[in-house]
């Protein structure tokens, strides 16, 4: 970890590092509808987007067109038509959605084509490819209800987009799709962008939502999500907006479809896309299919992180060095939190049956982690599982922790009170102090 200077920008470059070696040669779709496209913060956006291009991610922008369909609609007199929250796209609506539709590709791509002047991307010409990349069928006929041209995705031509990809371009997708018999649909952003993430095996589905993400009753924004969660969410209160719960429904479908990640992230918040993608943190919620913090028992392919862990609490003596060889040898006795793919804390169980006794080993927690009650839940973890053994005490030997260790109830203890085959391995030079705690009913 590097450390920190007193220079904020050399930090804060730092810190970006990790982020942007990660997003490098990933596929991100990116959806956002229509009135991001109505207001001045476009540019702005689409700058943010240049700049993701310009770093190597290879992206595909899916864009709505809802209130430039409506105002055409309402210029005509008419206006469009919702059943159960599904437009009804008649044939005054689709001529409509066709004209938005093209003038709002003509306004991205010009924008992606301004060489980006006063900004950090200047100079920089980014290729837009746009074309017939959704097939799509109508809807059809619901509970008597005729959707006419409003339409569903049928299949995404996967290999067209990715050689657009592959040639450096931007991927860009309006609101419509083509049925092989030649006729026109009107899709939603929010499908076409979830049938496009899963066709490409996207690393990243990020939604673009007028909402700042989703929150829970306390207006708290929820910063992870389960995809089997979503559908309590979209019953519960405080009941999220039609755009937000079409992200989060395509977005649980993607996480079904195999992406690992789904973003939703406010597009008002100037700059969150790029909090989201280049901080610890981020700044909207992620919707996975795993949890997005798990504390788990440690497997071969943890090893590299729990070493990485480890290795300066060995340098400054707060651990005994191990080397790589013996974990690999007792992988099985250790528990790790790996959070967003990087293992955070971790412990080790090595039991001693015939005194009945374990010893917690290797406790750690990122120091960037700490403070956060991770520490209790591994220890609690670790009890659990020495009195699922039916061992009855837990000892620890530590030089720098005394105090947490008893003010969790462990007691000062000494060498001769250690399992023999412990005893035989104290290393006096270490001159570790022995706590012992009795492991109760739990
Ligand atoms: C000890 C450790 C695992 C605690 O992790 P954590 O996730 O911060 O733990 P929790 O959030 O559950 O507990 C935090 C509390 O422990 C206290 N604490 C942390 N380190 C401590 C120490 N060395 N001695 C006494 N208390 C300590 C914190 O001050 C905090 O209490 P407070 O909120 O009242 O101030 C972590 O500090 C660590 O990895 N330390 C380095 C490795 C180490 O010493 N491991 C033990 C080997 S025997």
């Amino acid at each position: 970890m590097p450390t920190p200077t007193s220079d904020a920008f050399v930090d804060w470059f730092r810190q970006c590092t990790p982020y942007i070696h990660a997003h490098r040669g990933r596929t991100f779709v990116i959806a956002f509808g229509g009135e991001a496209l109505a207001d001045n913060s476009l540019p702005t956006l689409i700058h943010d987007i240049a700049l993701l291009h310009g770093l190597g991610i290879r992206l595909v922008l899916v864009h709505g067109a809802r209130p430039q369909i409506e105002q055409r609609l309402a210029a005509r007199g008419a206006e469009m038509r919702y059943v159960n929250g599904i437009r009804v796209t008649d044939d005054a609506a689709l001529e409509c959605v066709k004209d938005a539709a093209g003038s709002a590709r003509v306004e991205i791509e010009a924008l992606l084509s301004m060489g980006l002047a006063n900004s950090p991307m200047a100079g920089v010409r980014i290729p837009v490819a746009s074309g017939n990349f959704v097939t799509a069928r109508p809807l059809g006929v619901l509970d008597g209800i005729d959707y006419q041209h409003t339409g569903t995705v049928r299949r995404i031509d996967r290999q067209s987009l990715r050689q657009r990809l592959d040639n450096g371009a931007v991927a860009l997708m309006p609101p419509i799709g083509y049925s092989p018999t030649g006729e026109v649909f009107n899709l939603s952003a929010a499908d076409i962008a979830r049938a496009a993430a899963i066709a490409l095996g996207a690393d990243k589905l990020i939604y673009l939502t007028e909402a700042a993400g989703v929150t829970d009753r306390d207006g708290q924004l929820l910063s992870n999500l389960l995809a089997g969660d979503v559908d309590a969410l979209l019953d519960g209160e405080p009941r999220p907006g039609e755009d937000l719960a079409q992200a989060l429904r395509a977005g649980a479908d993607a996480c079904r479809g195999g992406i690992r990640r789904v973003h939703l992230i406010g597009r008002r918040d100037d700059g969150a896309l790029l909090r989201e993608l280049f901080t610890r943190d981020g700044a909207g919620t992620l919707i996975s299919d795993r949890p997005f913090e798990e504390l788990r028992p440690a497997r071969i392919d943890d090893i590299p992180g729990i070493h990485e862990l480890l290795r300066p609490l060995e340098q400054c003596g707060a651990l005994v060095p191990r080397p790589r060889e013996h974990l690999e040898t007792t992988i099985d006795r250790f528990q790790v939190t790996e959070r967003d793919g990087t293992i955070i804390s971790c412990a080790a169980l090595f039991c001693f049956p015939d005194e009945r006794m374990a010893e917690l080993a290797c406790l750690a927690v990122h120091p960037d982690y700490r403070q956060h009650g991770r520490g209790d839940r591994l220890l609690a973890r670790m009890e659990s599982l020495a009195r699922e053994r039916g061992l009855q005490r837990i000892f620890v030997l530590t030089t720098q922790t005394a105090h947490w260790f008893r003010e969790r109830g462990f007691k000062p203890a000494g060498l001769n009170d250690l399992p023999l085959g412990k005893q035989r391995l104290y290393n006096l030079k270490r001159n570790s102090q022995v706590y012992i705690k009795p492991l109760g009913q739990g």
